[in-house]
């Protein structure tokens, strides 16, 4: 595609320009206008990572899953959602067409984000990454797609609706969505924090965007399901999940930041519709344990269990980009926040940009924000992050989300969705569902051979 080849020579070309200097940070975000131009060369940097849009290459993904490469197919989802921000806060319209392109290609054959080529590995919270994008794109009012293609809101709706299907309920654990969605896969036993999260932000946003009391219904009861099965504790640490063989009561307490944050994004959702004092005490609660826990004491966004070890995975390198996308969006709809979250997301891109030293260009990112130095490793999750972080400093200058009565255009289909994915698959087994089924039944005797803890770590 000729606009891949526009932005590559352009990225390279300001890099020409510029002294590559491994001390110093090109990043500059001491003015908006600076904000703009670290903004545009991260975008360049984060998409260098990408190349579905080229002749013979899968639309949408990134390079992956392993071992074809290092992202799972989730990550991609979340990918587009920030280059949204991106052109929203920017107002860079580069690589909307390439987002385009991506969300279209993978909607899949129920248009529900369920593509057949991975199905046999699905979770529901990489369904919800996907879904959340849409939803996304109808909020800013992301050019809508060609009208004979699915809309932003009906696909929204439509992985919204496959969630709240009876067949991913059970009374396991008193309710909740398991992780996994195929029975077969290791992770269906487990009932977790970031899959219910996904389904009650979603929820909460459909109730908002739509008017309709369905969906925060649904967002009611699965936050009540998540506190009172124990992942959200009286001192608001947020925990990772628990098996259905223990009633859930086996609690992995590893926090990670994207759990905490998907739930404040949700909550402050639920309040600008409500403007109850119940979710404002559940947002202040939990966005004061969050800054405790994730941020510090020098306001920097840091992964706590993964980060001291050394241990963090491709995925999680991703995580700091969602919460400070996430937190900066809750400021818009619950403002009450925005004087504590606003500076905080500011130091913590500052330290950001300082340590983005590295690759080939001299700018690429680590993970290690807090050091102020360049960790030696680059990825698409890194630099996704620091995009995030750094388009997000200019959240003030940007309306908040809309709605249908406020603006919004994308067209919706309540009914979207709803068929069971699991029955509609009917293709006879390749040589690949072959192999991954193989991989399955090892990593299940792994599992049955004593530990569980692997499980944190894959998502
Ligand atoms: C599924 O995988 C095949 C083989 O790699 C590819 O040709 C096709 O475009 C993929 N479909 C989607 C929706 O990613
Ligand atoms: C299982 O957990 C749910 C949710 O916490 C609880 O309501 C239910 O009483 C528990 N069941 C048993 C048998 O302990
Ligand atoms: C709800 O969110 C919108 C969009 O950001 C904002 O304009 C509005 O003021 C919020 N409502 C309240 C009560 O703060
Ligand atoms: C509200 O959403 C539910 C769930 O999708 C749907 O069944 C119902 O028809 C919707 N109501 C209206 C008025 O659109």
């Amino acid at each position: 595609m000729a606009t891949s080849n526009v932005r590559r020579f352009g990225a390279a070309l300001l890099v020409g320009l510029g002294v590559v200097n491994a001390q110093n940070s090109q990043l500059k975000i001491d003015t908006d206008d600076n904000i703009r131009k670290s903004a545009a060369l991260l975008a360049a940097d984060t998409m260098a990572f990408y190349s579905g849009d080229q002749p013979g290459q899968t639309p949408g993904i990134l390079p992956g899953p392993p071992p074809a490469g290092d992202y799972y197919w989730w990550q991609a989802g979340a990918l587009w959602g920030t280059l949204m921000d991106y052109w929203f806060l920017t107002g860079d319209s580069t690589y909307n067409e390439v987002v385009m392109q991506a969300m279209m290609f993978q909607v899949g054959e129920g248009k529900d984000y369920q593509p057949r080529n991975v199905t046999a590995s699905l979770g529901n919270d990489d369904q919800a990454f996907w879904g959340m994008s849409a939803m996304l794109a109808a909020e800013l009012n992301f050019p809508n797609p060609p009208s004979d293609q699915p809309q932003w809101l009906a696909l929204a709706q439509a992985v919204f609706n496959t969630q709240a299907a009876p067949e991913r309920h059970d009374e396991t654990c008193g309710g909740g969505l398991r992780w996994q969605i195929p029975l077969s896969n290791n992770g269906y036993d487990y009932k977790n924090t970031i899959a219910n999260g996904c389904f009650f932000n979603m929820g909460a946003r459909l109730a908002r965007y739509t008017g309709n009391d369905t969906y925060s219904n649904w967002a009611e009861e699965t936050w009540d399901w998540i506190q009172g099965v124990g992942y959200i504790t009286d001192e608001w640490n947020v925990y990772d999940g628990g098996h259905i063989g223990h009633n859930c009561t086996d609690i992995n307490k590893a926090q990670f930041s994207y759990n905490a944050a998907i739930l404040i994004q949700g909550a402050s959702f639920m309040w600008n519709i409500t403007e109850s004092q119940k979710w404002k005490d559940r947002i202040n609660s939990l966005l004061d344990r969050t800054i405790e826990v994730f941020f510090r004491d020098d306001g920097v966004a840091y992964e706590v269990s993964c980060e001291p070890k050394y241990s963090c995975t491709t995925d999680m390198y991703s995580f700091k980009g969602y919460v400070h996308r996430w937190l900066a969006q809750s400021s818009q709809v619950a403002p009450f926040i925005a004087e504590k979250v606003m500076p905080l997301l500011r130091s913590s891109t500052e330290a950001c940009v300082k340590q983005c030293t590295g690759g080939d260009n001299g700018r690429e990112c680590g993970f290690a924000w807090s050091s102020g130095v360049f960790d030696g490793k680059i990825g698409a999750g890194q630099e996704m992050s620091a995009l995030a972080a750094v388009s997000g400093l200019l959240t003030d200058l940007s309306k908040g989300p809309v709605t249908a009565e406020t603006g919004g255009t994308s067209k919706g289909d309540p009914n979207a969705g709803s068929t069971n994915v699991l029955e509609r698959d009917h293709r006879p087994i390749t040589t690949g569902d072959k192999a991954g089924a193989g991989i399955l039944t090892a990593l299940i005797l792994a599992a049955a051979t004593g530990t569980f803890g692997w499980m944190s770590w894959e998502r």
